[in-house]
This record gives C-alpha cells, structure tokens and sequence, in this order.
C-alpha cells in the first residue's frame, strides 16, 4: 500500500514536496487555511508536470496519475492517517509552534513530524509537542523539484529511528541527504552562503573588488555556478540579511556580523532581483 504523506502549507515549498512526493508514488494530501491557496497550489503543481510533459522529461499519464495522489484540504485532521506529515508554512515560530500543538493531538504516534523551516531550531519547534523525539527537520531547496538536496536537521531530542525514518522519505523522493547533528542557527548551508556573502559585502564595501569581480572569482576560481553577490540578489539582500542577524544573534560570532553595506541597502529597498536593484541593476 502507498505510504502516506501530509504537506501543511501550499506555498512554493509546500507544493513542490507534494508534488516530487505523488510523483514518486506517495498517496499526499495538502493542507493549507484557504481554498485559494489550495487552488494556487495545485494549480502550479499541474502547470510544472505540464512543463516536464512538454520537455519530454516526464510521460502524459505519469503526470496525471501522481496529480490524482494528491488531494487538497482545509482540514487539519487529514493528518490522522499520515506515515509522514512536512510542514511548510510561514516561517513564524508561533505559527509552526501552534500548528506542531495540533499534530501531536492527531497524528498517528509513529508519525515522522517534520518542519522545512530554513532557520528556526527544530528543538524550539519541538517543544510544542510531548513527542519531541519524533519531530525534525527536512529542508528542501527551491524549486523542489530541479534542486536535488535534502538538509536533514537534528532537534536536541529528535530520535535516531526518526532521523533514518526522514531519510528513507527524502531519498525516496529523489532527494540526497546531508545531516546537521546539532540545531544551530542556519544549520549547514545558511551559515555557509551567509558568511561568503557577508566577506563579498564586506570586501565590495571596502572597495578591494567589484561586484562583478568578486562573483567571477567565486566562479572561475571555485567552480561556483553563481557568485555570491548575485546570488544575494537573486534571494534577496533582506532575506539575507535577515538570516545573517539570526545567526549572529545566536552564535555571538563576529564573522556573521552583517557589513553596514546589507542594512543600508535594504534600509534604502535595494534588495536585489525583486526591486530592480541590489549589488547588480536588474
Ligand atoms: N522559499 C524558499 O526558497 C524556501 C527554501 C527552503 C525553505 N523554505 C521554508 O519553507 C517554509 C515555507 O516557505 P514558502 O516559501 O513555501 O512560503 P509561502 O509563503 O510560499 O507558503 C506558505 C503557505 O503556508 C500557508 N499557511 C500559513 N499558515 C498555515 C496554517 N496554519 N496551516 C496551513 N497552511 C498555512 C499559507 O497560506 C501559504 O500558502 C518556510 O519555513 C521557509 O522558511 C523556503
């Protein structure tokens, strides 16, 4: 029998791990607050199979068959029967808090309760529930279905079976995954962009290179596919900056200590791709 999978949230993240997840054979409802949003979601769920029909990537009735493994819901007790239950929505720790509260009082007690915040500490996210071993951290990348990388994320009490349990849902969703043993703020690869990011702030503030330079010498020298000044631009310097201060917060180490150059820019909007200016004029 297919296992069964609930996505909370049908926003960018929500809606591309239900669809590689009914692609890959899991039975998926997702649940979001509105029928809108439920519409929206599906709606680009179909329009991106469409897409990989079209490029010959993926056969006509594949697409349709794993559309129809997904059904949609405003109901949070259709997690009940859940094997697995992602969580994607807003990255507010209130409202995950309240929305792991609910899943401790209707999942099924072997459930995999898993958050794809990008920074929030598993543990915190935990602690909303009295089963604190079973919840942790799946952070896929965007677009879900083209980025192939799984950061699996470690509560403070999360149970080994539940961390190999998390693993056999992201492989077998086409994923590879890397493991942070400990919760700290940005887990592996947003502490990695942030620091690179906040040298190349720091070394265009101070005049040693220019945008441009800095991201060829990130490409040609280390095989980068995007530098990391565009690719600030490309998330946007305020998401950016926003992790950087996260993480600074917690770690109290200076390295993340975001340069005067990020505050400024998003102080004045210039924020990248979004507003037509960040480090590049788009
Ligand atoms: N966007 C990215 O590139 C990216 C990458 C990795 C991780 N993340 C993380 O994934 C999560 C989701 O991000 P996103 O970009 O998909 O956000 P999004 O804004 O596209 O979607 C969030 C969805 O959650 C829904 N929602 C809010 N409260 C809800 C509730 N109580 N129950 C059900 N649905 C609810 C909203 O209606 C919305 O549809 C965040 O934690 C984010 O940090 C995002």
């Amino acid at each position: 029998m297919a296992k069964k999978l609930a996505v909370i949230g049908a926003g960018l993240m929500g809606s591309g791990i239900a669809q590689v997840s009914a692609q890959a054979g899991w039975d998926v409802v997702l649940r979001d607050v509105t029928d809108e949003a439920l519409a929206r979601g599906k709606g680009g769920i179909a329009s991106s199979f469409e897409k990989f029909v079209a490029k010959g990537k993926l056969e006509a009735a594949a697409a349709e068959e794993a559309l129809g493994r997904i059904t949609t819901t405003t109901d949070l007790d259709a997690v009940a029967d859940a094997d697995v239950v992602v969580e994607a929505v807003f990255e507010k720790i209130e409202v995950k808090r309240e929305i792991f509260q609910a899943l401790d009082k209707l999942a099924k007690d072997d459930a995999v309760l898993a958050s794809n915040t990008s920074a929030i500490p598993i543990t915190k996210i935990a602690a909303a529930t009295a089963r604190p071993e079973r919840v942790v951290g799946t952070h896929f990348f965007s677009p879900v279905p083209m980025m192939q990388l799984c950061e699996l994320v470690r509560g403070y009490k999360t149970s080994d079976e539940t961390l190999a349990a998390a693993r056999e849902f992201a492989e077998s969703v086409g994923k590879t995954c890397v493991v942070v043993n400990r919760d700290v703020a940005g887990f592996v690869t947003t502490r990695l962009i942030s620091a690179l990011v906040v040298e190349a702030a720091k070394l265009y503030e101070s005049g040693v290179a220019s945008a441009e330079d800095i991201d060829i010498a990130c490409k040609l020298g280390f095989g980068h596919a995007m530098g990391p000044l565009a690719t600030a631009d490309l998330t946007g310097v305020d998401i950016l900056l926003h992790a950087t201060e996260n993480i600074y917060t917690e770690s109290q180490d200076e390295k993340f200590a975001p340069p005067e150059i990020m505050r400024r820019m998003v102080d004045a909007g210039d924020i990248g791709r979004k507003s037509g200016q960040g480090f590049y004029t788009h």
